[in-house]
């Protein structure tokens, strides 16, 4: 349970606010609102004040005589502070640190974390000015609830919808259960799938998205970690508070993790690593006209994880295991021992709709010590934390 300040600033998607207060209440929270002047022109103070039970901060001075609140009251109390929604004005206000009404003084004022849920229309977010000004938000670890796509209030479709309100509240959540928990930690994590050349255009490839590792990014930002991608043919939007380092072939994925691994404190390995690579890579295009078949000699690739666990000083490491069926699972155990790492997380690729490329997964988490967790189908992010608490209990274990 937590005490939330819950910014409402002006746009149409205020009064989806109201929503995120009655469900941040049903949480368990407690919650003051500030709105800003414009905000009062889309929906009523007194229906927040009614909600919360509490005065809703509006001006930025109070009467001479009365007892009101001030901005630092509002900084004061809150443990976490939610903007929903944020309009282009707001967030530019935040970027810039401008203190100019009750809500920029309060969030200037406020050194806890930040969660804001932008809606505007699909020009105004896409415009470089709120681009730059989202960037460095997230650099500065406030954590961009972003919008959803959809038909918006003027009639035009695109981006720019408010997330939804469980949305917005499960956003908080996460930062009230785990904010700042990974603070200063160095978080190493490979995703994608390599590609091995056979010739100049043709390589020997895997249906690799890199959304369950992005998952990972973004949970693990949100909990505080200086996070380093090693991402291999991955083609997802860039976070600009996260390091990458692309390689595309399992060798150059080795070389760019024996380099980075020594100064991490935790290595999730998620990238679909080839195990076979053509023992010769062709300089031209190969010419098909040249034989009706054709025969590629493949050889082992170094095994990364094991090489990196036979080297680790105290780094937590975090293998995965796609496997199809029934006896994939304690195939899963087993990898896990003989690649000498303390997590595998096992899904199984025979099962629909979840897995590569898709938006869901269904995961076991073998590990740390004796534990083994099946978590049944959920989005990748819910996957992510689960896998990132399971990494924590590792790391605080050894490190206290
Ligand atoms: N991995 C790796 N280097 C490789 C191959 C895989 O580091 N050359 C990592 C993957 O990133 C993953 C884990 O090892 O985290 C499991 O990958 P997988 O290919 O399923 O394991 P294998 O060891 O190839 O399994 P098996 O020998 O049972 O086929």
């Amino acid at each position: 349970m937590a005490e939330v300040l819950l910014g409402v600033s002006g746009g149409i998607a205020a009064y989806k606010a109201v929503d995120v207060l009655r469900m941040l209440q049903r949480d368990g929270h407690d919650v003051s609102v500030i709105m800003t002047r414009n905000a009062t022109r889309f929906v009523g103070p007194e229906t927040f004040s009614a909600l919360s039970g509490r005065p809703v901060g509006l001006g930025q001075f109070t009467d001479p005589g009365t007892a009101g609140y001030d901005h630092l009251d509002f900084a004061r109390r809150a443990d976490v502070a939610v903007v929903c929604p944020a309009t282009a004005n707001t967030l530019a206000r935040l970027a810039h640190g401008l203190a100019d009404g009750l809500l920029s003084t309060s969030l200037v004022a406020f050194d806890g974390p930040v969660v804001v849920a932008p809606a505007m229309n699909t020009r105004m977010w896409e415009h470089p000015a709120t681009v730059a000004n989202v960037a460095t938000l997230e650099a500065r670890g406030v954590v961009v609830v972003p919008p959803a796509s959809g038909l918006l209030a003027d009639g035009e479709v695109g981006m720019g919808r408010l997330a939804s309100p469980a949305d917005v509240c499960a956003a908080v959540e996460r930062v009230v259960r785990h904010g700042g928990e990974m603070q200063g930690r160095e978080i190493l994590i490979t995703a994608g799938g390599t590609r091995e050349p056979i010739d100049a255009v043709r390589y020997v490839g895997n249906s690799s998205s890199g959304k369950m590792a992005w998952a990972i990014v973004d949970a693990a930002r949100d909990r505080g970690a200086r996070v380093t991608v090693v991402a291999a043919n991955v083609d997802l939007p860039r976070r600009p508070d996260v390091t990458y380092r692309d390689a595309g072939t399992a060798e150059a994925l080795h070389r760019v993790c024996l380099d980075e691994f020594p100064g991490c404190d935790a290595l999730v390995m998620t990238a679909a690593v080839a195990d076979y690579r053509p023992v010769r890579a062709e300089t031209g295009k190969i010419d098909k006209s040249a034989a009706s078949s054709l025969q590629i000699d493949l050889e082992r690739t170094t095994d990364i994880l094991s090489d990196l666990a036979a080297a680790r000083a105290d780094q937590v490491m975090v293998g995965f295991a796609a496997e199809a069926g029934a006896a994939g699972l304690q195939r899963a155990r087993d990898k896990r021992t003989r690649k000498g790492v303390d997590i595998v997380v096992h899904n199984d690729i025979s099962a629909p709709g979840i897995g590569f490329g898709s938006d869901d997964n269904a995961i076991t988490i073998i590990g740390p010590g004796d534990a083994e967790v099946f978590f049944e189908r959920r989005s990748k992010r819910a996957c992510a934390e689960a896998i990132l608490d399971a990494l924590m209990s590792q790391v605080t274990a050894r490190t206290g």
